[in-house]
């Protein structure tokens, strides 16, 4: 009988087409952090470092760190070791596919031992790779690694994990001008962002009794709940689990639907402005999917419904149980997430309260915007009793006269254009005690 055949893939194209699987930066920078928080670090440094050709980056951490066997393993594509249930890692792979998405060379240095000052290192070096086409990583020597890893690992057990050859982040003509610069300062800010709304539950020991603090560029990241929780304002409507099973296995996927203030019911305009999140309040709206307590999606519908203008007050946290993450097809780079077919008529029958009230909030809150349509929009009758209510409640502050508020505003209102028409609608609105002023909305 013939013998199987070995076939190695090639080196070069397997990790070039393993770099694109769509990392952000801020998300790759995340897979270096959860693996820092799965080794047991509560400190975690992030510098990123500006210097042209010579930009890099560090993450530090004080975690167990890793001997050279296990660094070497750590380092292979599809490394091996036990996971536990509830383990930020999954497929072995995090660490080279997010660092090789955004650099040419990964370096992972470790110091295991608390007694011995002993530090070992090994990349992977994109040039070398091309050249050789082999699955070889490089060892390093102490005196070739940048003096702030050094210097760390001196100070403690951990892990360094350097980026070099930012070529892929600089992607400038001049990758030491102004403008890469300026990029990669705008960099720093979205990190610090992202980071404390993926992280926000381990900073605040909301997940484990051991609280991590992460600095970027030495600042100390703020977490960012979803939820507003301090807010007086924000309303938890009541929370529901949907059984699910896979391979046998039964599991509850758990909700807690949140519907925040609207603008004007914020403590103050910087708090409303904070909570708008990353990526701003009409795209912040949605499911919040929390896996082993790091949130995997930051708002969005998963194509279960469309965002808009009227639900943007609706945030729900969701868990994924230990165990599921295959329902959910969980990507690699832990990015993208996929709603369970069976899960979705009975999530959004079962959201149609919350969805309710984001609405009734966001109407009556005056959050309502003047470009939204759908608000300022009446028939006839309903025009008619808008003034009627109108009249019955004008009091002196308008400073308007029952004739103008019954007669003149009406009058201009059936000439008007249709833009002109909204903007009246608007006026009646207040008059009618339908919608509160709120310094953003004032006409
Ligand atoms: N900062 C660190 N401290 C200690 N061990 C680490 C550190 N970073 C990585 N490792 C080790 O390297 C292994 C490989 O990491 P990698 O991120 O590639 O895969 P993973 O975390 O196991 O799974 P995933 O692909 O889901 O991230 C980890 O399982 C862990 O054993
Ligand atoms: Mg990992």
């Amino acid at each position: 009988m013939n013998s199987p055949s070995n076939l190695t893939p090639s080196a070069k194209r397997l990790i070039s087409s393993m770099r694109d699987l769509g990392y952000e930066f801020a998300d790759a920078v995340a897979e270096i952090v959860d693996n820092s928080i799965q080794a047991g670090a509560n400190v975690i440094q992030v510098n990123l470092q500006f210097d042209g050709y010579d930009s890099y980056l560090t993450v530090l951490d004080n975690g167990v760190g890793m001997t050279p066997s296990e660094i070497r393993e750590a380092m292979r594509f599809g490394s091996m070791r036990d996971y536990e249930q509830d383990d930020l890692g999954k497929f072995g792979l995090g660490l080279k596919t997010s660092s090789l998405s955004q650099c040419d060379s990964l370096t992972v240095s470790s110091r295991n031992s608390e007694k011995k000052v002993q530090l070992h290192s090994y990349s992977w070096d994109m040039d070398h790779i091309n050249k050789v086409d082999r699955w070889e990583i490089l060892p390093i020597e102490i005196d070739d690694l940048l003096n702030p890893v050094v210097e760390h690992l001196y100070s403690t057990t951990g892990t360094a994990v350097t980026w070099e050859k930012l070529n892929r982040l600089l992607n400038f003509q001049n990758p030491a001008g102004g403008r890469a610069e300026n990029d990669f300062k705008k960099l720093i800010q979205d990190l610090k962002v992202s980071l404390g709304a993926t992280f926000h539950r381990y900073l605040t020991g909301e997940q484990r009794s051991k609280k991590v603090m992460i600095f970027v560029n030495g600042d100390l990241v703020e977490s960012w709940d979803p939820f507003c929780r301090t807010e007086k304002n924000t309303v938890e409507l009541e929370s529901f689990a949907i059984p699910i099973s896979m391979d046998g296995k039964k599991g509850l996927v758990k909700f807690r639907p949140f519907v925040l203030p609207a603008q004007s019911q914020f403590s103050s305009s910087s708090a409303h402005l904070r909570a708008g999140g990353p990526a701003k309040w009409n795209k912040q709206q949605g499911f919040y999917i929390y896996r082993a307590g790091r949130l995997l999606q930051s708002g969005g519908w998963c194509g279960l419904r469309t965002s808009d203008e009227h639900s943007k007050l609706a945030r729900v946290l969701v868990e994924i149980p230990a165990g599921f993450d295959d329902l959910f097809k969980v990507n690699i780079s832990k990015m993208k997430i996929n709603f369970p077919r069976e899960m979705r008529e009975e999530t959004m029958h079962k959201l149609a309260p919350t969805l309710k009230k984001a609405n009734d909030s966001y109407r009556t809150q005056g959050e309502a915007s003047f470009s939204d349509t759908s608000v300022y929009e009446a028939d006839d009758k309903q025009f008619e009793m808008l003034v009627s209510n109108s009249l019955s409640k004008l009091d002196s502050d308008w400073h308007l006269s029952p004739g103008t508020v019954g007669n003149v505003l009406p009058k201009l209102y059936g000439q008007a254009t249709p833009s002109e028409r909204r903007y009246l609608l608007r006026i009646f609105k207040r008059l009618a005690g339908e919608e509160k002023i709120s310094e953003k909305t004032a006409v």
